[in-house]
C-alpha cells in the first residue's frame, strides 16, 4: 500500500503506536500554516464580527465549494448543535429525537436549547441511528431529530429525510464526525437535512489549532439566519431580532483550516487505505471489523472493531504500546445529568451492548505501514 504522508519511513516494530498525534503532521504543513497565521496577525483583523477581515469569508468559501453547500463558521461544533437549534427555534416543549451513542455534546445541545432529548436506540452493525425504531418514537411535541454520522460514516439520509418530511420535522445533522463523508446514495452532509454540524477540534479529520465548527446548509435565508444567530441574533447592528449569541470563529482558525483542508482528500484517502488494510487483517476472526454499508464513502473519523474480551484486549494493547480508546463507554441515557429523563438501564439494549463491546485503533494518516502492521498483528496475537 502506499504511504501519501509518511515522512517519518518506517518505525521500529516496538516503538509505541499513539491513538493519535499531530507532530508528523506538522512537519508537513509547518510553514504553509506559519505563514497563513502570520498573515492574520499582520493585519490585525481577528474575527467574523463587525471589524472582519477575509479569513472568515474566504474559509467559508472554500468549505462551501467543496461540500456544494453554505458554510457558517462557528466557534465549535458544540456551538454549531446549540446554534442550529436557536436558529430553528426548537427550545421549551419540544422533544429532539437522536442517539444515546454519540459524544455528550449531541444531546447536551439539545437539553441546553430547552428541549427534551428522546433517545432511539442504535443499528448493531453500523452504530448509528436505527431510522426502523424512529417513527415510533415520534409524538405531537417532536420537532426534529438529530442523526449523528459516527466515526465517519453516514445512514441513508433519504430515509430518515421521508420520514422527517412525513411529520414535518427539521433534520439536524451531527456531522462532527463525518466532513467529507457519503451516504449510500453519494449524499453529503446537509443534502437530505435543514442544516449540517461540523467540528473541527484538533482530532477530526480536519481539525484547527483550537476550538472550531460550522454549519453546512443548502438554504440561503438559513445560512443569513445561522450568520445572525453567531452574532447575538443580530439583524443590523445593535438590532437584535431574537436571541443568539457568540458563536463566531476566530481568524486565525480559520487561517488554519484553510490550509489544512487542501489537504483532506490526501488525508482521507490515506484513512480509508489503512482501514482497508485492517479489514483484510481482521477477515475470518472473531474481530469484527466495522461495517460499511455498500456504496458509502466511509472517512474513518474512527477505526472501531467490536470484539470479545474487549477490556482485556485494550489491556494487552496498552501493554504492547498500542494506542486504542473507547468511544462510548456509557449511553447517554444513563448519564446522571439525564436521569430526570426516566431511562434506565436496559432501555436501549444495542447501545449499551456496544458500549461493552466497541474498541477504536490507530488510524490517522500519518502512520506508516510497519505501524499499522504492529497494530494488526498484536491485536491478532492477543485472539489467538
Ligand atoms: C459526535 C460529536 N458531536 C459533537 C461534537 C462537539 O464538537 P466540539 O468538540 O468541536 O465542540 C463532537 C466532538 O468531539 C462529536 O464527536
Amino acid at each position: 500500500m502506499t504511504q501519501a504522508h509518511s515522512t517519518t519511513g518506517s518505525a521500529p516494530a516496538h516503538k509505541p503506536v499513539p491513538l493519535f498525534e499531530l507532530a508528523t503532521q506538522w512537519q508537513v504543513i509547518r510553514n504553509e500554516v506559519e505563514a497563513a497565521i502570520k498573515e492574520v496577525l499582520d493585519s490585525q483583523q481577528y474575527t467574523s464580527g463587525a471589524a472582519s477581515g477575509p479569513f472568515i469569508g474566504r474559509f467559508e468559501d472554500h468549505l462551501g465549494k467543496k461540500l456544494g453547500a453554505q458554510v457558517v463558521a462557528i466557534s465549535s461544533g458544540t456551538d454549531a448543535i446549540l446554534a442550529a437549534h436557536m436558529a430553528l427555534g426548537i427550545g421549551h416543549g419540544h422533544e429532539v429525537i437522536t442517539t444515546p451513542f454519540t459524544f455528550f455534546a449531541t444531546a447536551g445541545c439539545i437539553s441546553r436549547a430547552g428541549a427534551r432529548p428522546v433517545f432511539v436506540d442504535i443499528d448493531p452493525k453500523t452504530f448509528l441511528l436505527d431510522y426502523s425504531l424512529v417513527e415510533a418514537a415520534i409524538t405531537k411535541n417532536t420537532k426534529a431529530i438529530v442523526p449523528v454520522h459516527l466515526y465517519g460514516q453516514m445512514g441513508d439520509t433519504a430515509k430518515l429525510a421521508d420520514i422527517a418530511c412525513r411529520h414535518g420535522l427539521d433534520i439536524i445533522e451531527d456531522a462532527a464526525q463525518s466532513i467529507g463523508a457519503k451516504d449510500p446514495h453519494g449524499k453529503q452532509i446537509a443534502e437530505n437535512a435543514r442544516c449540517a454540524c461540523l467540528s473541527f477540534y484538533p482530532t477530526k479529520n480536519l481539525g484547527a489549532a483550537g476550538d472550531a465548527g460550522a454549519l453546512v446548509t443548502r438554504g440561503e435565508k438559513l445560512a443569513q439566519r445561522f450568520r445572525q444567530t453567531r452574532q447575538h441574533g443580530e439583524t443590523s447592528r445593535y438590532n437584535h431580532e431574537f436571541v443568539g449569541g457568540n458563536f463566531r470563529m476566530d481568524a486565525i482558525q480559520a487561517a488554519v483550516l484553510d490550509v489544512k483542508l487542501r489537504y483532506l482528500d490526501r488525508w482521507h484517502d490515506r484513512r480509508r487505505a489503512i482501514a482497508a488494510y485492517y479489514d483484510s487483517r481482521f477477515s475470518g476472526t472473531d474481530i469484527v471489523p466495522p461495517y460499511a454499508a455498500p456504496g458509502v464513502y466511509h472517512v474513518y473519523h474512527q477505526y472501531v472493531i467490536r470484539v470479545p474480551r474487549r477490556d482485556a484486549l485494550r489491556d494487552h494493547l496498552t501493554q504492547n504500546g498500542v494506542g486504542c480508546n473507547i468511544f462510548y463507554p456509557k449511553g447517554l441515557h444513563l448519564q446522571a445529568c439525564f436521569a430526570d429523563l426516566g431511562y434506565k438501564r436496559g432501555a436501549f439494549p444495542q447501545t449499551e451492548k456496544a458500549c461493552e463491546e466497541v474498541l477504536a485503533l490507530p488510524v490517522f494518516p500519518e502512520l506508516t505501514d510497519s505501524q499499522i502492521q504492529r497494530v494488526a498483528d498484536v491485536i491478532l496475537a492477543f485472539y489467538k
